[in-house]
């Protein structure tokens, strides 16, 4: 399976897909939680793009609300419909157990368990040419391995250079098993509180781009798939996903990987943004800065490019003396 994919978590419409498949991404990530994600959405975009479906790899997740065997078989064929396909490559378990009101407040039929039971029956149909899981801690992976008839072929976690989950990535080298890292950009710090994104304005991140050459992210992903990893960036600038698929013609140091890999467990909140470079206009609107930052820039040149220059970086050339 393709070690790079794209993820479609932020409910991702069909324009990004489609770019995203013009572009030539191979796998897509998507998932039966609604809450993020639109399957169906991926399904009309890949109907509406010339890529043949055989060429792509389609992951989906089982929502934690239908945990449980029999609960599992009954929502499994809505990835099916939404997609449009016949066999989905890879289906994943998305959590253990539900929390907070995401189920709810009903608890599933059943367990992670008998679901994993499910899965095993629509890969021995061929429904499902790969199983996996999802949010699942080392210990409940050892669990699954020990009880498993087939045993995950996939396991997806957070993972970025400050949270580099090592005890489950140590399980699944052990066991053969692919790990796949999400929010390898930085984007679970957010919802821990932490105002900068500290991946992606990390100074040694920037100062390894800087010495390689290519931006920040890219550096991250780099990073993931040096330690064998596969990654599924998220983007829906037409630019960032160019760069989320430009990961192969670079390669980072034995240096370069050990100075990020010393970033495991350090404190998110001590990284700051840079100061903002000197502009040499002003912007109409206080809120310019906010709508640069959103895509406005190119998604709304004729009127950001003149009321918002600074923040859009196109301030006019100043006359010469
Ligand atoms: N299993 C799970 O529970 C779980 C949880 C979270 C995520 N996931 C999966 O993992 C995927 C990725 O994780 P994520 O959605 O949290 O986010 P992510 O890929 O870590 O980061 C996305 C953010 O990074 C920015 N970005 C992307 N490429 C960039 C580049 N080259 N330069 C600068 N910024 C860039 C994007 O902004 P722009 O749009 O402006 O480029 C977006 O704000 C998800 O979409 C989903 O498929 C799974």
């Amino acid at each position: 399976m393709p070690l790079v994919g794209y993820g479609c978590a932020g409910r991702i419409g069909r324009k990004p897909l489609g770019e995203a498949l013009e572009l030539g991404y191979a796998l897509f990530d998507t998932s039966q939680a609604s809450e993020w994600y639109l399957e169906e959405e991926l399904g009309v975009a890949l109907a509406m793009s010339s890529v043949n479906r055989s060429a792509v790899f389609l992951t989906s997740k089982l929502h934690p609300r239908d945990l449980g065997e029999q609960s599992t078989l009954r929502a499994f064929p809505a990835s099916l419909r939404n997609l449009q396909t016949s066999t989905i490559d890879a289906f994943l378990l998305h959590y253990p157990r539900c929390f907070g009101d995401l189920c709810g407040g009903r608890e599933p039929e059943g367990t992670w368990r008998e679901s994993w039971r499910a899965l095993e029956s629509l890969y021995e149909q061929g429904q499902v040419r790969a199983l996996g899981v999802s949010n699942f801690s080392p210990d409940e992976l050892q669990q699954l391995l020990g009880f498993a008839r087939t045993p995950p072929h996939i396991v997806q976690s957070w993972m970025d250079p400050l949270h580099q989950e090592r005890p489950l990535r140590e399980v699944c080298r052990a066991h053969g098993i692919l790990f796949q890292a999400y929010s390898t950009l930085g984007t679970q710090w957010a919802g821990r509180g932490v105002r900068v994104n500290p991946v992606l304005r990390h100074p040694v991140l920037g100062a390894v781009a800087a010495e390689v050459g290519r931006s920040t992210a890219q550096v991250a992903l780099r990073w993931a798939l040096q330690h064998g990893v596969a990654v599924i960036p998220r983007s829906t600038k037409r630019r960032h996903m160019a760069e989320g698929l430009d990961l192969f013609a670079f390669d980072l140091s034995a240096a370069q990987m050990a100075s990020i890999d010393s970033l495991d467990g350090t404190d998110p909140s001590a990284v700051h943004a840079p100061p903002p470079p000197p502009r040499s206009c002003t912007d109409d609107s206080d809120a310019c800065g906010a709508w640069a930052d959103a895509g406005e820039c190119d998604a709304n040149p004729g009127y950001m490019h003149k009321a918002c220059a600074a923040s859009c970086d196109t301030c006019p050339a100043k006359a010469e003396l």
